[in-house]
């Protein structure tokens, strides 16, 4: 896309943003990318190096070794990662008073490091902060279950039960957190503009979110470096980095606001 091109797409959305009242922000793994976390269906992906089947709650569950090849994904993914630059113009939003909230499908909590409030961030598949004890509900930082993960460790278990750690993130086969899910399905129907970051809009629940807006009335902006489902719903649609895109909207913003 060239420079110009960019540039007019952008200012549309910033037009969009300065209309509208309840702004939504939904995002997937590829605004992480930009963060040096790769997502999962571009080529490169995760789902190209791994194999989903093995990712799920029943295997986690029933097979101590698919345990193991599950966390050691989860580390890689909870990398001491850094907000990149459309996680900061996403936080410059909120501080404007132009975000209601951020729907995220991601787990490596970037978001609230770039400074959006964690009660304004909605993470519809958990996150790699925490390891669970499926046992006594004991919840332990995911960092120090990691750190006793060096070479061919057993996963630690629970100190006080001996109970399954579990990373808190939502596996294939999980149920969603139900109080997460249904407070994003309710942001979702109020929103007025609902902007789609960085996701191939493919697994649900969580790809319901735009539907459920666009049938409130919503409009809909994607930024998105491949096609989706929705791309033809979309009033605006960018073929851009999310960081370049982002920046480029967020400055918009502002010298309209002044
Ligand atoms: N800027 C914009 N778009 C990008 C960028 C970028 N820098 N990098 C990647 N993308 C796009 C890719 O083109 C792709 O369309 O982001 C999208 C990422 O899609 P997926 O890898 O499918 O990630 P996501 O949509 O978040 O997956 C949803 O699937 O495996 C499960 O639980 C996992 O939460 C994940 C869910």
């Amino acid at each position: 896309m060239n420079k110009q091109g960019l540039d007019d797409l952008c200012d549309r959305i910033a037009e969009l943003i300065i209309k509208s009242k309840r702004i939504v922000v939904f995002t997937g793994a590829g605004i992480s990318t930009e963060s040096g976390i790769p997502d999962f269906r571009s080529p490169g992906g995760i789902w190209e190096r791994f194999d989903p089947d093995d990712f799920t709650y029943q295997k986690f569950l029933g097979d101590a070794a698919a345990r193991q090849k599950q966390w050691r994904l989860l580390r890689q993914l909870n990398l001491t990662a850094e907000p990149n630059p459309a996680h900061h113009a996403i936080a410059g939003l909120y501080r404007l008073g132009k975000l209601d909230c951020v729907i995220t499908q991601n787990v490596d909590s970037l978001h609230q490091a770039a400074g959006v409030p964690d009660d304004r961030v909605f993470e519809l598949h958990g996150n790699t902060q925490w390891a669970v004890c499926l046992g006594c509900h004991r919840r332990y930082p995911f960092g120090r279950v990691v750190a006793e993960l060096d070479g061919d460790e057993e996963i630690p278990d629970c100190e006080a039960c001996h109970g399954i750690l579990k990373p808190d993130a939502v596996f294939f086969g999980e149920p969603l957190p139900q109080d997460v899910l249904n407070r994003a399905v309710s942001r979702s129907c109020d929103c007025d503009l609902f902007i789609v970051i960085g996701s191939t809009l493919t697994v649900y629940p969580a790809a319901y979110m735009p539907v459920y807006a666009l049938d409130s009335g919503a409009r809909l902006v994607i930024v998105n470096l491949s096609d989706t489902p929705m791309d033809k719903q979309a009033e605006v649609l960018v073929r851009a980095k999310a960081g370049e895109a982002m920046t480029v909207v967020l400055q918009k913003v502002e010298e309209k606001i002044g």
